[in-house]
């Protein structure tokens, strides 16, 4: 990967001194076309800054961020700050029709947001079509003190593992095609480790992402799963993982072989260098667990982790990797990471203000008339039967600011409804400001013979506890086994095929926060709500917009 570019404005920065050591990290992204040649074809994708996986931002817990974005593709795009809590600051979400509309081709905007109170590894990401396939990138927050607040033995080494997925076509026009087909987007052509797929594809001689390692030295994976649709079993050949935290949250540490990541999803984890020196493959394969056969990409992706002092003429050896359909070994790691529960930090709040059962999945509809690649039926994805339309050229966030009534209602039900029906609807559900928000998500078996599979669930704006996850239809005993201790704290939960997982937070944050399931594929079709977090007393006020906030009127 290339080295972050981290542009300090000298100015900011001898401002920013005076103020406890917090600094600014600034840095522009100039978001373009870029030739490549992967996978033996020549394509054209957009990155930022002509970088695959695009630059990565490293900052410490309670600096500012201020990133210019300036967009020279020819699409309209929203970067979001995947898992940064933007609190009192909603509108640097980049959330497309949700915090803004989108900046032009040829337009720009300033990003403004800090840090506080979480530390870890998070990611930014375009939140329009499927350009987050390829303009994407790591967010590390590293402690206050640096490296000397780390909770567990400082590491030697440090490398972000971007995993991706690659489409040879444009991936615009594989979104218009998937809402063409009614049927979601292709599957892609490749998995990618930061960016290259590996020596085991169909292409010789196909990008190999390598690293090198010094012997008997423990390094911090900061793994990311950037990939677009697909969650990944990720291992090391040789090598196990102490996982140490998710979601830029601490947990307690983990031993395991192998690591489960769904989209949206991040996990440090550390590895000790204490194999015979020689070549080890990293591998990524995908995690399917739909119980229908609907293809998907059966490859994987390859990295090699070199010992600097491995003979020459080794042969790098495989992982063992699980079937695509082990949910044994995806629910076993999900469901054994703790939080590292330490002083100070937020401790679950035992009172819930606002329950909330929220069912979703997917189902046929008719064919509409513009869905012109469309054969039998589309697909249509649903929250508690409402299927989230985006608004139309307004964004949630102003519409509230401005107190535009139509654009929204307030009608988001509080569970699913008793017989099946799916209104297409801008629903919001408000909650006040300060309240505790629980809420069990049941992924439900689809009708018409859809079968089930496992949907990553995203909350935009906080961090929620995972307090408990199962097979099956949620019962309400299990209640009794809420882990209200040492939950793991994350802002992305993978809610099993047909399960559930019942998540808490405190509803500290005023602005429309979008709750939405992570597979790209699943976001047109309408796998998303809205929480509308109302102001609090001042100062907790939702501010007006930052100057120059790409509206839509
Ligand atoms: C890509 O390559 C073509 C053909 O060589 C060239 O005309 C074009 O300017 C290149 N685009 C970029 C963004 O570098
Ligand atoms: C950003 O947009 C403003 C307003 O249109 C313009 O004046 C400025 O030159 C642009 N900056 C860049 C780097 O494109
Ligand atoms: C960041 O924090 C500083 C200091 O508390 C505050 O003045 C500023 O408004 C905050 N900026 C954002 C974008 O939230
Ligand atoms: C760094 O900060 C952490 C958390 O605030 C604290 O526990 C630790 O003692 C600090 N370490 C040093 C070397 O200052
Ligand atoms: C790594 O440590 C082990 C155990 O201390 C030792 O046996 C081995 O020789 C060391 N390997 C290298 C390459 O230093
Ligand atoms: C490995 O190959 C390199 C380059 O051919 C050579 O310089 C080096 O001496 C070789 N090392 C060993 C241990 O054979
Ligand atoms: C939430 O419920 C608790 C316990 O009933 C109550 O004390 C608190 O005021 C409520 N919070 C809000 C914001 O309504």
């Amino acid at each position: 990967m290339e080295p972050a570019v981290a542009m300090i404005v000298p100015l900011v920065l001898a401002l920013c001194t005076a103020m406890a050591g917090a600094a600014v990290v600034e840095h522009t992204f100039n978001v373009g076309a870029m030739n490549i040649s992967q996978l033996c074809t020549k394509s054209v994708i957009y990155t930022a800054n002509k970088q695959l996986p695009g630059p990565t931002i490293e900052a410490n817990e309670g600096d500012t961020v201020v990133v210019h974005v300036v967009n020279e593709s020819p699409y309209s795009l929203s970067v979001h700050w995947h898992g940064i809590f933007q609190l009192l600051n909603g509108w640097a979400d980049g959330a497309y029709l949700i915090t803004d509309c989108s900046i032009q081709p040829s337009g720009n905007f300033t990003y403004h947001f800090n840090i506080t109170g979480q530390e870890g590894t998070l990611w930014w990401h375009a939140h329009s079509s499927l350009l987050r396939a390829t303009i994407h990138g790591a967010l590390i927050i590293k402690p206050r003190n640096g490296t000397a607040g780390y909770p567990f033995t400082v590491p030697y080494g440090e490398i972000p593992i971007v995993l991706g997925e690659w489409w040879n076509k444009n991936v615009y026009d594989v979104e218009i095609d998937a809402h063409l087909t009614g049927l979601g987007p292709t599957i892609s052509d490749a998995l990618t480790i930061n960016g290259k797929p590996g020596d085991q594809t169909p292409c010789k001689g196909a990008g190999v992402y390598e690293m090198e390692v010094a012997s008997n030295k423990t390094y911090l994976l900061r793994i990311i799963n950037a990939a677009v649709n697909v969650e990944l079993f990720f291992k090391l050949a040789g090598h196990k993982f102490t996982v140490v935290a998710v979601d830029a949250s601490y947990t307690d540490p983990y031993a395991t072989d192998i690591i489960v990541i769904s989209p949206g999803q991040t996990v440090d984890a550390l590895t000790t260098t204490s194999a015979p020196p020689g070549l080890y493959y990293m591998a990524a394969k995908v995690f399917d667990s739909k119980t229908v056969s609907i293809p998907f990409n059966t490859g994987t992706a390859t990295g090699i982790v070199r010992y600097t002092k491995a003979p020459n003429n080794t042969v790098a050896s495989m992982p063992a990797m699980p079937a695509h359909n082990d949910i044994v070994t995806a629910g076993t790691f999900y469901r054994s990471l703790t939080g590292l529960a330490r002083p100070g930090d937020p401790a679950v709040p035992t009172t819930v203000n606002h329950s909330l059962v929220v069912e979703f999945g997917l189902d046929q509809e008719p064919c509409a008339p513009d869905q012109t690649k469309c054969k039998n039926f589309a697909l249509v994805a649903s929250m508690n039967g409402y299927s989230f339309q985006f608004p139309k050229n307004v964004c949630l966030l102003k519409a509230l600011y401005d107190g535009l009534p139509t654009v929204y209602s307030e009608d988001f039900p509080m569970s699913p409804p008793p017989v099946p029906v799916i209104r297409k609807a801008t629903s919001v559900m408000k909650v006040m400001y300060n309240e505790v928000v629980e809420v069990v998500l049941q992924s439900r078996a689809y009708r018409n013979n859809l079968g089930t599979e496992s949907h990553p669930i995203h909350l935009h704006g906080f961090n929620f506890f995972v307090l408990a996850q199962g097979l099956g239809r949620f019962d309400p005993r299990a209640r009794g086994v809420f882990n209200l201790v040492n939950p793991q704290v994350r802002n992305t939960v993978a809610v099993p095929g047909g399960g559930w997982a019942v998540i808490r937070f405190t509803a500290n944050n005023p602005g429309m926060w979008f709750m939405h399931c992570h597979l790209d594929a699943h976001l047109p079709l309408g796998l998303g709500m809205v929480f509308d977090v109302l102001d609090g007393p001042a100062p907790n006020l939702l501010p007006p917009p930052p100057v120059g906030y790409p509206k839509c009127y």
